[in-house]
């Protein structure tokens, strides 16, 4: 591309050739019209903080059902309410078709009835619904059978259930109430509701060995549900995990048995027609793949509602406030309870569609062309040669892939990625 009067540095300058913009207007497209005005889809998050118990393992900030806790729950609510109406409005919100609900938390399905409906009226009056997916977290013993048939009536289409081990002496130490038990019943209801129904494993728990892995692997493939996901234990300083570790009485499986264990489960989901479809998530058939994380990972727009909450919008990653009683208070005051938020350069927003792409197993090289003018290869070549000699990638003209080796090591890839294509800046 380049202006009418060609430029010929080191010849006498010209004042000949006014720029009137980049790209020059033959390059301009009637196309880009439709594209331009086409509604930008938007994901909803919201958040439940309460749970029934702090898992041992948990670093989410989380506070306990107690007694009396129905007037604080009730509170809760009617600001999370509320503040769907006033971003809403504020933001236009309304002006996005809606394509992934999630109730994440904690545990959403500690709500009562009343309370669900109660944001699903605020969630119908302040936005346009298109087809979306509407999952719900689940704990086994908090799915009754009027809570399930409850979240059917309210059109749940996902249920994403935690249930971390079926052995009761592993959850026993977790300190959590459920037993095999309860999963089995809470599997059965919600499954029965007709929604897609995924189970949360995690692979490095307090006490798990080979045969107690191999068990949880057993009971959950027996289960035929339609999602299997299997988290690397993390561990944080503000679980109960850290606490026991610095005191030394807590010696949890290493990262080595963790790999060891996510092998295993592997090689038994794919003997049971079980595939990846991003490095911790395993569906029959690889079909039934959750849409909420997945859009928000190719960069979709994501906004989220309750405390802590954050997502992705208009190019700036947003954060609620963390302190329950301050983002009750600040919605009450009528204010938008955003405590923190970063607008993304362009480079960080390649280097974010990179880094979280890479959970998807397959990035592609053609879209990532297409999208930023140049190939992804051009910051992060010497790395993905290390990343393929040492078995973790694989590289075609089409994409870059996660290899078997590379899903067990999870977001190593992506970290190798993001600092790669961090230094390349400096
Ligand atoms: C919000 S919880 C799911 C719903 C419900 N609260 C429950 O625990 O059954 C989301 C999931 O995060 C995972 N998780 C929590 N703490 C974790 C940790 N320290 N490391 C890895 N995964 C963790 C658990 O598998 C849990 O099911
Ligand atoms: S794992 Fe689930 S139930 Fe346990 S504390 Fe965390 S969010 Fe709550």
């Amino acid at each position: 591309m380049s202006s009418s009067a060609e430029p010929n540095p080191g010849a006498d300058p010209s004042r000949r050739g006014f720029l009137t913009n980049y790209p020059p207007f033959r390059y301009w497209r009637p196309e880009v019209i439709d594209r331009f005005s086409a509604p930008r889809p938007l994901n909803l998050y919201l958040h439940t903080p309460y749970c029934i118990q702090r898992c041992e393992y948990c670093f989410y900030k989380v506070t306990t059902l107690g007694e009396n806790r129905k007037a604080e729950i009730d509170r809760y609510v009617a600001a999370l309410c509320r503040e769907i109406g006033h971003v809403a409005q504020q933001y236009h919100l309304n002006e996005q078709p809606i394509k992934t609900i999630y109730f994440g938390g904690g545990t959403p399905t500690v709500l009562s009835k009343d309370n669900m409906n109660r944001i699903w009226e605020a969630l119908q009056k302040n936005f346009h619904f298109d087809n979306p997916e509407i999952t719900v977290e689940a704990e086994p013993v908090t799915l009754t059978e009027g809570k399930a048939a409850h979240l059917a009536e309210l059109g749940v289409n996902r249920i994403s259930m935690g249930i971390q081990s079926f052995k009761d002496e592993i959850v026993a130490k977790t300190g959590r109430v459920d037993t095999e038990q309860h999963a089995r019943k809470a599997i059965a209801l919600a499954k029965a509701t007709g929604a897609v129904v995924n189970l949360d494993l995690m692979s490095g728990l307090a006490g798990e060995t080979d045969d107690t892995w191999a068990y949880t692997v057993d009971r959950a493939l027996e289960s035929d549900v339609h999602s299997l996901t299997v988290y690397k234990t993390e561990v944080y300083t503000n679980s109960a995990y850290f606490t026991n570790i610095r005191k030394n009485t807590l010696v949890l499986p290493t990262d080595q048995d963790e790999v060891r264990f996510t092998a295993h489960a592997i090689q038994c989901f794919e003997n049971s027609g079980y595939l990846p479809v991003n490095f911790f998530t395993f569906t029959k058939g690889g079909g039934f793949m959750q849409q909420h994380s997945t859009s928000s990972w190719r960069g979709g727009e994501t906004y989220g509602f309750g405390v802590s909450a954050f997502g992705l919008w208009r190019g700036h990653t947003l954060q609620n406030t963390a302190e329950v009683g301050r983002y009750v208070e600040m919605v009450e005051a009528g204010k938008v309870p955003l405590a923190r938020g970063y607008r993304l350069t362009a480079r960080e927003q390649m280097t974010r569609d990179i880094s979280l792409g890479m959970k998807l197993l397959r990035f592609d090289r053609k879209e990532f062309k297409k999208r930023y003018g140049f190939d992804v290869l051009l910051f992060c070549k010497p790395t993905v040669d290390a990343l393929v000699a040492g078995g973790l990638m694989e590289v075609t003209d089409e994409a870059l892939s996660l290899t078997r080796q590379g899903i067990l090591w999870g977001d190593y890839v992506g970290h190798c990625l993001t600092d790669a294509l961090e230094a390349s800046d400096s």
